[in-house]
C-alpha cells in the first residue's frame, strides 16, 4: 500500500513511523524540506534505541527507514492509496491543501485528516469526491499511542470507513469510530478532568498537589491533571478547551478556565518552559503530601461524577458506542477504567445524585445531568 503523509511535523513524522513499520510505502511531503530532513535524522535516532532496547533488529530499522521517501512536490503523493494530512491546525490552509490533492490523486485514493479541533464534514466540503475523505486521529506520540479515533464526515461512504478501520488495524493500532462532533470523543469527554480541577483550585477549595495527589492516590489516575496539563502545554490544552467550548455554542459545561488562559498568557506552559502550575527547576517530592481524606474523596468525586456524566451523554447522543468510549478513554489517555464501567460500579443513582448535589449548590448548567445517566439510573 502506498501512503502520502503531509506535514512532518511531530505527528506527520510519527505517523509515517507507523505506517512503514506496518510495511506500507510511504512519500512524505512538507511545506518545508528542512522539516522532512529532520523528521528522518529523528527516526533514525528513534530506531537507534529500539535496536539498543532490543526492540528491533538493524535489519527491520533499515526497512522502515528504506520505506519512507521524501518527495518535494505534492503532485509526486498521485498514485498514493491513502493520504493522510498532518499540516497546522488552520482551516484555510487544510482546505487549500485537500482541495488542490483532491484534484491530483485518482478517485479511490482516501483522503484523510489528522485535525484534533476542525469539523472533518467542513474539511470534506472542498474535495473532489467528499465521501472518500475521513478523519484519522492520531495521538501523540502516534507511535507508542494505541488510540486511533476514525471520525467519518457526513460525506463520507461507510465502505470507506470500514476499509479505513481495518487499515488502522492491521497498523497494530485501536481503532474506535467517533461522530464528527466537536472533540471526538477523548478531547470532548477528558474536559471535566481539566476543567473540574481547575474549578475546584479557583473555588480555594484545594491546591495543584492536593487534587493531582487525590486524582492519582485515591482515583488511580496515572497523571494528575495540573501534571498533565503541565505536560500537554497549557496554550496547547488551553486552545483545544477553547474551540471545543465555542463549536458547542458556548455550552457552559465545557467553559474555560481563567486560570489556566492566564498561565499561558504569562507563558507559564509547563515542562516547555520550565514553569507551569509546578516549577520544573526545583524537584518535588509529591509524597510529602498530607491528603486529608474527606477533601481528597470530595476532589476525585468531584471530577468523576463529570467525566462519567460526560461519558454517559456522549454514549446519548451517539458520539460512539460504549465500547468505543470505554475503548477511547482507557487506550487514548490512559484512564484506569472506562468510565460508563466506572459508573455502574459507583452506581448510577450515586452519580446522578451528587450531579443534583452540585445543581442545587450552584445553579450552574455545567451539572446538568444527562437524560441517559438518569434513565440509567432509574432503571
Ligand atoms: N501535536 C499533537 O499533540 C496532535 C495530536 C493529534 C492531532 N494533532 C493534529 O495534527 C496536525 C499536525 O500537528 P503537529 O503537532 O504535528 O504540528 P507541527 O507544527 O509539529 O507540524 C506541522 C508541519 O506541517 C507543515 N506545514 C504547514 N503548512 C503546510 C502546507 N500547507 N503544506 C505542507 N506542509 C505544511 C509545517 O512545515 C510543519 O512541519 C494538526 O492538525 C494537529 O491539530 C496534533
Amino acid at each position: 500500500m502506498r501512503v502520502g503523509v503531509i506535514g512532518a511535523g511531530s505527528m506527520g513524522a510519527g505517523i509515517a513511523q507507523v505506517a512503514s513499520t506496518a510495511g506500507c510505502d510511504v512519500d512524505i511531503f512538507d511545506q518545508s524540506e528542512n522539516a522532512c530532513q529532520k523528521a528522518l535524522e529523528k527516526l533514525e535516532k528513534i530506531l537507534t534505541r529500539l535496536i539498543e532496547k532490543g526492540r528491533i533488529n538493524q535489519a527491520e530499522k533499515e526497512s522502515v527507514l528504506g520505506k519512507i521517501n521524501i518527495v518535494s512536490d505534492l503532485n509526486k503523493l498521485k498514485d498514493a492509496d491513502l493520504v493522510i494530512e498532518a499540516i497546522i491546525e488552520n482551516e484555510k490552509i487544510k482546505k487549500e491543501l485537500f482541495s488542490q490533492l483532491s484534484k491530483l490523486v485518482s478517485k479511490h485514493c482516501i483522503i484523510a485528516t489528522n485535525t484534533s479541533s476542525l469539523s472533518v464534514t467542513n474539511l470534506a466540503s472542498v474535495c473532489d469526491y467528499p465521501e472518500r475523505f475521513i478523519g484519522i486521529h492520531f495521538f501523540n506520540p502516534a507511535p507508542l499511542m494505541p488510540l486511533v479515533e476514525i471520525v467519518p464526515a457526513l460525506q463520507t461512504d461507510n465502505e470507506w470507513t470500514n476499509e479505513v478501520y481495518q487499515i488502522i488495524k492491521s497498523w497494530n493500532k485501536s481503532p474506535v469510530v467517533a461522530k464528527d462532533t466537536p472533540g471526538f470523543i477523548v478531547n470532548r469527554i477528558a474536559r471535566p478532568f481539566y476543567g473540574e480541577s481547575l474549578r475546584i483550585f479557583e473555588e480555594g477549595l484545594a491546591d495543584f498537589i492536593t487534587i493531582d495527589q487525590s486524582l492519582k492516590i485515591i482515583g488511580g489516575f496515572k497523571m494528575g491533571p495540573f501534571e498533565l496539563m503541565d505536560f500537554i502545554g497549557n496554550d496547547v490544552n488551553y486552545a483545544v478547551t477553547e474551540s471545543v467550548f465555542k463549536a458547542f455554542y458556548y455550552d457552559p459545561r465545557y467553559k474555560p478556565s481563567f486560570t489556566q488562559k492566564q498561565y499561558a498568557e504569562a507563558n507559564w506552559l509547563g515542562r516547555k518552559t520550565n514553569k507551569g502550575y509546578y516549577d520544573y527547576s526545583k524537584d518535588y517530592s509529591y509524597s510529602d503530601v498530607d491528603l486529608d481524606k474527606n477533601l481528597a474523596n470530595m476532589i476525585v468525586n468531584r471530577v468523576l461524577v463529570m467525566l462519567i456524566n460526560e461519558a454517559v451523554d456522549a454514549l446519548y447522543l451517539g458520539v460512539a458506542s460504549e465500547e468505543d468510549i470505554e475503548k477511547a478513554m482507557t487506550k487514548g489517555v490512559n484512564y484506569p477504567k472506562g468510565l460508563i464501567e466506572w459508573g455502574r460500579e459507583r452506581t448510577f443513582s450515586w452519580c446522578v445524585s451528587q450531579l443534583d448535589e452540585l445543581y442545587g449548590k450552584y445553579h450552574e448548567d455545567r451539572y446538568r445531568c444527562s437524560p441517559l445517566l438518569r434513565q440509567l439510573a432509574n432503571s
